[in-house]
């Protein structure tokens, strides 16, 4: 009997480690990691350049119709239209659009569709803000990953510097505050907690203990699930 690939839902506000986290837990488990915000910045990159608005869902969603998004390598590499733009992605410019192009209706409603379909066969950790809730309401494990906002802003402050940008640690922390405050109180989709999710603090954990910590949980479900 083959064991069965469970889907893995990953939310919770930016910065928490979700996606440190999720890849690492992804490949302890041989599963294919997936980070859907990468894939609302890429759509918002591509607005940027485009000069389509940032606020015009219609005509955000309609550019994504011919739009080419890849994930590769565990979600380190991020290919809009064949293009490898994962650098590209990650500058505070995109980050602040991409949190404006995923809060309209049309934009979720094609990126659900594609998420649902990536992760249709199982096998998968998916990140982001609404897997558990509206991507995957029936992911088989749902982590809420949260940590308070100071650490979450040292976190990508750390991360902007590696890639070699200068940032100010208080400008992202505001930012870090203006992201949270944006996504979870949207009206489509807000960032919300599943009921059903098991929430892991990462404030004082290292990226090691919160994958130990999600792995026991995994394995008790692997154990006890059917097998579909
Ligand atoms: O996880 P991230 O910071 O790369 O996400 C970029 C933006 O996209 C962020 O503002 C939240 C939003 N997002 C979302 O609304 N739904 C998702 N499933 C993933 C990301």
């Amino acid at each position: 009997m083959s064991e069965r690939r469970l889907v893995i839902a990953l939310d919770g506000p930016s910065g928490a480690g979700k996606s440190t986290a999720g890849r690492a837990l992804a490949e302890r488990l041989g599963y294919t990691f997936i980070d859907t915000g990468a894939m609302y910045r890429a759509l918002a990159l591509k607005a940027l350049r485009a000069r389509v608005a940032v606020d015009d869902g219609e005509a955000l969603a309609a550019l994504l119709v011919g739009t080419r998004i890849e994930l590769s390598d565990a979600g380190r590499n991020v290919a809009l239209d064949g293009e490898d733009v994962s650098a590209a992605i990650r500058t505070r410019e995109v980050s602040d659009a991409a949190s404006r192009v995923a809060a309209h209706r049309a934009v979720r409603r094609a990126m659900v569709a594609r998420q649902q379909q990536m992760g249709r066969a199982g096998g998968v950790v998916m990140d982001g803000r609404d897997i558990g809730t509206a991507v995957f309401p029936q992911a088989d494990v749902k982590f809420y990953v949260l940590a308070d906002p100071a650490r979450r802003a040292e976190r990508r402050h750390r991360e902007l510097q590696a890639a070699g940008q200068v940032a100010d640690l208080e400008a992202i922390e505001q930012d870090v505050r203006e992201r949270d405050r944006r996504d979870s109180t949207r009206a489509e989709s807000p960032l919300v907690r599943a009921h059903d999710a098991v929430d892991v603090d990462t404030t004082e954990l290292g990226p090691e203990q919160v994958v130990d910590q999600m792995l026991a949980l995994v394995h008790s479900r692997i154990a006890t699930a059917p097998v579909r």
